[in-house]
């Protein structure tokens, strides 16, 4: 498989702080020092002391991982080390999902399923629990994907030619999507106001034209972590309303969610009228590393809103897909509620480090999702990574100082390029992986950008 990647996996273990490692992941065994009890005979890891190991790097390497595996495919020199893009986790999966598939795979056949009802008892269930939204179960059309859905819903309400409006920076799919349903897209860019992403009232309100059919809220907001209030979510509703624009509310990231901040459901905002002229997304694919299960689904409380979505949607659902997700929405909460609160350490870990040993690189406190935009900007300055850019035929100042940050640091990013307006001159940097490995990254950065 090392041959395969063209990785050198010493680096990753090197880097990871690890001695050794086992082979492909899934028959590592991950014992953590920390004091996690020994692997079961099929190495799922045990509960200890009631904590998950989310310290111990689990080896992703070689596992045809787009996290890990894609980067070095573009630096066959082996400058690649760390891969800090694509929003997947590095840890090892809850314990139950495991469980869950192993006891599945002992029947050996793999026709059409029979009903979903268990997983769509999950989502409601996980809805009202954690999130206080009460769905029926003929409300929810479940969804191979955020994506799928997603194109479904910009077929039905924006016609060919019309547009998608974009709060941004945002999640860079938002743009694949609106190419598959043909439409075009206008962002919106919000502003930086006292360390915090605000949404820019006078701006989105001016861009919802006549050809704009569909706003897209994205809650908690992919790249910038923004998890928005009762009150920001009612004004934009309110705002489509009036322009008879329909929302469509990606809420992929809701259960991502840091100490201190809350979630709101877009369905949950206190206006009757505005609800039901939305569609929310959802899926624990991001709350669980569930992402390559396809597994996800989408509701209206309107059922004319859903019926126009449906119509142009079709999900093609896969046996172990659904018995992953359903096992995690049945017996996941625990390792999640670990998992949030490591992640939230990230965030404060990453912070501390920037001010201390990083001080030209721009941070904004997250209040959710596992990702953070960092202000390369200075540095992308000091290097001229716009003339750069051009020297080296990248399409913009971010592309070269990827690979700019990649020769220096072995650290792979997400440039910022790719979030529309207001992502220039910033990184998008995945904090889900071991403590040791996001130290070990930040240390590489620092390195980099430092001696400039
Ligand atoms: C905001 C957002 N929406 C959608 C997706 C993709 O969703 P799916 O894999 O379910 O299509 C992502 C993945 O990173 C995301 O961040």
């Amino acid at each position: 498989m090392t041959k395969q990647t063209g990785l050198d996996r010493r680096n990753f273990m090197k880097g990871a702080g690890l001695t050794a490692l086992a082979g492909a992941a899934g028959t590592v065994a991950t014992v953590a020092s920390s004091g996690a009890s020994a692997q079961s005979s099929n190495d799922i890891p045990l509960l200890a002391g009631g904590r998950y190991d989310f310290d111990t790097p689990y080896n992703r390497v070689g596992t045809n991982c787009s996290r890990w595996d894609s980067p070095p495919r573009n630096y066959p020199g082996g400058e690649f080390k760390y891969g800090m893009g694509v929003a997947s986790m590095d840890f090892e999966c809850a314990p139950c999902i495991t469980e869950a598939l192993q006891d599945r795979i002992k029947h050996h056949n793999w026709g059409y399923l029979s009903t979903t009802e268990d997983l769509r008892n999950g989502i409601l269930n996980w809805n009202a629990e954690r999130h206080g939204v009460e769905l029926a179960p003929e409300m929810i059309t479940i969804s191979d994907g955020v994506y799928p859905g997603m194109i479904a819903a910009m077929r039905s309400f924006i016609p060919k030619g019309n547009k998608v409006l974009i709060i941004t920076p945002a999640y860079s799919g938002f743009y694949s999507m609106a190419r598959g349903a043909h439409i075009e897209t206008v962002d919106s860019e919000m502003l930086y106001v006292n360390g915090r992403y605000e949404v820019n009232w006078e701006d989105l309100e001016a861009k919802m034209t006549a050809d704009v059919r569909a706003l897209i809220v994205c809650n908690p907001q992919n790249p910038t972590g923004n998890v928005w209030t009762h009150d920001e979510l009612l004004r934009m509703g309110r705002l489509a309303l009036e322009h008879d624009i329909v929302v469509l509310s990606d809420e992929i990231h809701s259960d991502v969610v840091r100490r201190g901040h809350k979630y709101t459901p877009f369905a949950a905002v206190n206006d009757e009228a505005v609800v039901n002229n939305s569609v929310t997304f959802n899926a624990i694919s991001k709350t669980f590393n569930l992402a390559a299960m396809k597994n996800a689904y989408y509701y209206s409380k309107s059922p004319t809103t859903l019926a126009r979505v449906n119509q142009y949607h079709r999900a093609e659902l896969s046996t172990l897909g659904v018995v992953a997700n359903t096992a995690a929405y049945e017996n996941g909460a625990e390792w999640f509620d670990q998992a949030k609160d490591y992640l939230d350490d990230n965030h404060t870990f990453i912070e501390n480090y920037i001010k201390e040993h990083m001080p030209s690189v721009g941070y904004t406190r997250n209040e959710g999702t596992f990702m953070t935009f960092l202000d390369f900007s200075k540095t992308m300055a000091a290097i001229d990574a716009e003339s750069q850019a051009v020297a080296h035929g990248k399409n913009t100042p971010e592309q070269y100082f990827q690979d700019w940050l990649v020769h220096q640091s072995g650290v792979y990013l997400n440039p910022g390029s790719s979030y529309g307006e207001g992502g220039s001159g910033h990184m998008r940097m995945n904090v889900a992986s071991a403590r040791s490995v996001v130290s070990d990254v930040m240390d590489a950065l620092a390195t980099a950008v430092n001696k400039v």
